[in-house]
């Protein structure tokens, strides 16, 4: 593998992302010769930590993260960290990461490569963006930067950041990271779109019925209640996660693999999204709150939650587009906290044809992406000894021994990162659309707020979420594939 000269320097180096999944991922890298002897990292966040102390943090999260390590690679990895105490509102402290930068640049002869690396608190992304323009931190070599979600809080913020960043990088040059766009079934979709003429065929409103997609997840907000209640589920799932979900499911086939055909395909669908009015949103939007238990706390009895909050912990919907090949075939969503089991799955519900042995099973492909990696299809068969039909899955799966080799999305993504691959990375345009949709529906809950009357859901934890998200489908012989 070719060894990429860079400096890379990760604002909010002592966080849990980069402990959790940056530093496991670049050793992951490390090793596998994408960065080798051409690299260093520096880390940056308000503690005052020394190369060493983080040396170590970098040598724990490999440990924490992997079964077994050659000591010595670790050692000779972790070499390439360095530590630098950053005030991100300093500008003096800019000066000082430049200096850096440029020492290990020569040291490493890094060919003034820099990757800016955002996975601090969002709150800070655009006074980075700013202090990286004006204090020239950008290298003479490649120039990238990973911005992570969320990108704004609603269209204007993100227009605000996307100013910031575009003042020193190129739009080719910055990486949106969406994490689930390295998930190795979210990166099966378009393969099994468009490989399969038996799937490729139906792909249309005349066979598809409707698309039901399902991130439901066991854990509650945990510690995160300060950031969340400011977030809530649509914020923090659909805005990103889900959109990108179903511009893959409904995309047009792009022209070749390449990241500006694919974007363009992606773009060319997005144009046709349909935004909802806020009657719409009445009708087809449930928003709902988890309940406590004796052992768990009510969303609202929360640590960093506001008593009265009205933040939703689920959200179910619907969405449209009026182009594509499944241009009209309603899309149904939902995501929350604390359901029944953590699962991500999307549903392609095929339409009822009529025959000659009268009811059959509904006949569906289900793309489970979390926790199992599969693909399966409901089929329809006589039953062996009595009259009548029965249904059978045929599946598409992975050995465990396969799926020991995925790697993680981050290593996926940071990879692409390395080699300028945007292909999995949300592009300005995309991301501009998903927020139109997002704010419409905010906006329409807001004022509902204001009215005094949301209509907020209230769920118990670990069930399936409020009933009444079975209400949202637009005819009564729909119904969620997932129950
Ligand atoms: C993150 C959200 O983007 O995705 C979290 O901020 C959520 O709230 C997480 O828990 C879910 O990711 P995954 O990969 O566990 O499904």
């Amino acid at each position: 593998m070719k060894n990429i000269p860079v400096i890379m320097i990760i604002f909010g180096g002592s966080g849990d992302l980069a402990h959790r999944k940056l530093y496991p991922s670049l050793f992951n890298l490390y090793e596998q010769g994408l960065i080798h002897d051409n690299f260093a990292v520096i880390g940056t966040a308000r503690r005052p930590w020394s190369h060493e102390y983080l040396r170590e943090q970098v040598s724990d999260a490999i440990h924490e993260t992997h079964d077994q390590v050659d000591e010595n690679e670790v050692k000779a990895f972790a070499s390439h960290f360095y530590y630098q105490s950053h005030d991100v509102t300093n500008v003096e402290h800019y000066v000082t990461l430049k200096k850096l930068a440029q020492e290990l640049d020569d040291r490493y002869s890094a060919q003034g490569n820099c990757l800016f690396y955002m996975a601090m608190a969002p709150r800070f992304f655009g006074t980075i963006a700013t202090h990286i323009n004006d204090q020239h931190l950008t290298g003479s070599g490649f120039n990238r930067i990973v911005v992570e979600k969320p990108f704004g809080h609603d269209l204007v913020s993100a227009e605000q950041l996307n100013k910031e960043i575009t003042a020193s990088f190129d739009e080719n040059d910055i990486f949106r990271i969406d994490h689930y766009l390295g998930k190795e079934m979210i990166q099966n979709i378009m393969p099994m779109r468009f490989t399969n003429p038996l799937i490729k065929n139906i792909w249309s409103g005349e066979y598809i019925k409707n698309i039901q997609i399902t991130l439901a997840e066991r854990l509650g907000v945990e510690a995160r209640g300060g950031y969340y209640d400011t977030s809530g589920a649509l914020r923090d799932m659909v805005q990103n996660h889900i959109f990108q979900i179903i511009t893959l499911l409904a995309m047009p086939e792009p022209k070749d693999l390449s990241s500006d055909s694919v974007h363009k395909a992606k773009q060319e669908l997005l144009k046709s999204l349909i935004i909802p009015t806020p009657e719409e949103v009445k009708k087809n939007f449930v928003r709902g709150q988890y309940l406590g238990s004796d052992t768990t706390f009510a969303y609202k009895k929360e640590p960093n939650v506001d008593p009265d909050s009205t933040t939703e912990t689920y959200v179910a919907g619907k969405t449209k587009f009026t182009s594509g090949p499944i241009a009209g075939v309603p899309i149904y969503f939902r995501t929350g906290k604390e359901f029944k089991e953590k699962k991500t799955r999307i549903d392609i519900v095929l339409k009822h044809i009529n025959n000659p042995y009268g009811q059959a099973h509904s006949n569906n492909i289900t793309i489970e992406v979390d926790p199992e990696s599969k693909i399966y299809i409901t089929i329809n068969g006589k039953k062996i000894d009595e009259p009548g039909i029965r249904s059978e899955d045929l599946t598409y799966a992975f050995s465990k021994e396969e799926m020991a080799k995925v790697p993680d999305g981050y290593e996926r993504l940071l990879h692409d990162v390395f080699v300028n691959d945007s292909t999995n990375f949300t592009h300005w345009s995309e991301l501009k659309r998903y927020w139109e949709f997002i704010d419409a529906v905010e906006d329409a809950w807001q004022k509902e707020n204001e009215a005094g009357n949301p209509e907020i859901a209230q769920y118990l934890p670990y069930r399936m979420g409020p009933k009444e998200a079975d209400n949202i489908f637009e005819s009564p012989t729909e119904h969620w594939i997932y129950e």
